[in-house]
């Protein structure tokens, strides 16, 4: 292995290092109510310091009514208090400090919820001083929403206020109402927000739909869909072309990012930008706005090596030149690796885990990741998503991707204790959890635990150039910096690739660890390796 070059200067933090989403009300209980908490996390800090993470990213746990499970926020300062207290907060992030794990805190600035007190001012009257905080509209001559934008959650974007006779633009649920990006004060008051969580010690921020916050002033129309566009415009009938990703987001982006610099060290910007790689780099800026931008082209991809090697490059090719990519496989809307991409073969899904963690650019683990948990079906009477609850039995909403994390097997599955009911219902502990994983060599928590550390001592890794080499079928195998080279057979069917001479540092069947090659490598179906080239 090469190791890190001393003399080099060292990466920022986030970029040599790997980042993990916690969903904290499916994390952890530590009080026994049934659902995740900020002790829980704190609790589990081993677990984080073991398997080599640098950060971890908390979904929301301000306060919050929950009808869209906290990312409808009544207080952007104050800790909800299912998941503990504010002093909970602090002695996580000296506690994680301590561990060297930075906290990065979920930040939802497009909307609040309806109770937040700043929207209850603003329906109050036309005349509110916060009216226009929000974006109000009157309703057309024949009484319809003032245009055709639809919710991404379904429906009209916009609902009508009985009492002051206006209709509210709502992207998501008609609980969380937009805020007025156009409007200084709104901008004021976030950053206000982002100082605070800064303060604190928190290292950064994921910023929630972080694409589509400010809207056409305008309020044009949006166009039709044609058959040319994405499954999801045709889905909505029409392009998202004034209701997200206006030019104007980047100032709003912009002024955070001045914020986040003038810190020290400097805080780190996540987005969560579901757009086209063509439109991804421009999330960047000149290095002056998000510091990693979610590539959901890659999250949403087949995993199928010629799909996943031409993303890579398409976003290798359209990123500014100092943008560094996020690569990701699973999170708390778009389902787990294990099943999206792995299709509960855990073959597939040990080798989906090498591909992440040997890529150019920063992993971000999803809860459940580094123990191949999958989706778990919740029936229909137990549903929590709001989305689940409205398209069931067309859409099962997001419960599936955010049951709780099995620790062990016991009843409660150390989730929580033996006896609770948590909040979402609970896979059986015994056929994939962290305790016993941890005591199995051959386990996929021993493998995303040993890539991670392999990633953290080895320059190439980390900074490495991603070269692809010419391969076809089902593999997809690029070299990394000088002296590295990864493959993954992405298929059912043998695979080999010509003239490797080097040794195998890891491979997904852990008994080729090891293993010196001089001519051909073959790979079994859905296997894959990282080899230390010409170290023979
Ligand atoms: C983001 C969140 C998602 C939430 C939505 C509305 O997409 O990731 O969970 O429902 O924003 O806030």
């Amino acid at each position: 292995m090469t190791p890190v070059d001393p003399g080099q200067p060292p990466l920022p933090w986030w970029k040599g290092g790997v980042l993990y989403q916690i969903y904290p009300r499916s994390f952890a209980d530590s009080n026994g109510d049934g659902n995740g908490d900020i002790r829980g996390v704190i609790e589990h800090l081993d677990h984080f310091s073991w398997l080599g993470i640098d950060g971890v990213w908390l979904s929301p746990v301000t306060r919050s009514p929950n009808a869209d499970w906290g990312y409808d926020v009544t207080d952007f300062c104050a800790v909800q208090p299912d998941f503990g207290s504010m002093e909970d907060v602090d002695q996580l992030i000296a506690d994680a400090g301590r561990r060297d794990i930075r906290i990065l805190m979920d930040l939802v600035p497009n909307h609040t919820s309806d109770q937040h007190p700043w929207f209850l001012e603003s329906r109050s009257s036309r005349t509110s001083p916060r009216r226009d905080w929000y974006l109000w509209a009157d309703p057309k001559d024949d009484g319809s929403p003032p245009n055709n934008w639809v919710s991404s959650f379904g429906g009209p974007a916009w609902t009508l206020d009985e009492s002051t006779g206006q209709y509210y633009m709502h992207n998501h649920l008609a609980e969380q109402p937009d805020l007025n990006w156009w409007n200084d004060e709104v901008r004021e008051a976030f950053d206000a927000v982002l100082r605070f969580w800064f303060d604190r010690g928190v290292a950064g921020f994921r910023i929630d739909v972080c694409n589509a916050i400010i809207k056409d002033a305008d309020l044009r129309d949006n166009p039709p869909a044609t058959a040319e566009d994405d499954f999801e415009a045709q889905m909505f009938g029409q392009r998202s072309v004034y209701n997200a990703n206006r030019p104007e987001v980047h100032d709003v982006i912009r002024r955070w990012r001045r914020i986040a610099d003038s810190y020290d060290p400097p805080r780190v910007l996540i987005g969560e930008t579901p757009v086209h790689l063509d439109q991804l780099g421009a999330y960047y800026g000149n290095g002056d706005e998000l510091d990693l931008a979610f590539n959901f082209p890659f999250i949403d991809s087949p995993l199928e090596a010629e799909k996943m090697r031409r993303i890579v490059a398409e976003t290798w090719m359209r990123l500014p030149e100092a943008a560094w990519p996020a690569w990701t496989g699973s999170n708390h809307d778009m389902s787990r690796l294990a099943t999206r991409w792995a299709k509960d073969d855990p073959r597939r899904a040990r080798v989906a885990v090498l591909m992440l963690l040997a890529l150019r650019g920063t992993p971000v683990l999803y809860e459940g990741d580094e123990i191949g948990l999958p989706n778990r079906h919740v029936p229909h009477e137990q549903l929590r998503d709001p989305l689940g609850v409205r398209f069931w039995p067309h859409y099962e909403g997001r419960d599936a991707m955010r049951t709780p994390m099995p620790w062990r097997n016991a009843p409660g599955g150390g989730f929580t204790d033996a006896g609770v009911t948590p909040w979402l219902p609970l896979d059986d502990p015994g056929s994939c959890n962290v305790e016993d994983q941890r005591t199995d060599p051959g386990s996929m928590l021993q493998l995303t635990h040993d890539l991670i550390h392999l990633r953290r001592d080895t320059d190439d890794l980390q900074d490495g150039a991603y070269r692809p080499l010419e391969t076809d079928g089902g593999l997809w195998a690029w070299q990394r910096g000088g002296g590295h080279l990864v493959a993954v057979n992405l298929s059912d069917d043998p695979a080999s690739l010509p003239d490797v001479s080097g040794r195998i540092v890891i491979a997904t069947d852990r008994a080729r660890d090891g293993a010196e090659l001089a001519g051909d490598l073959r790979l079994a179906g859905w296997e894959g390796a990282v080899i230390a080239l010409g170290a023979r």
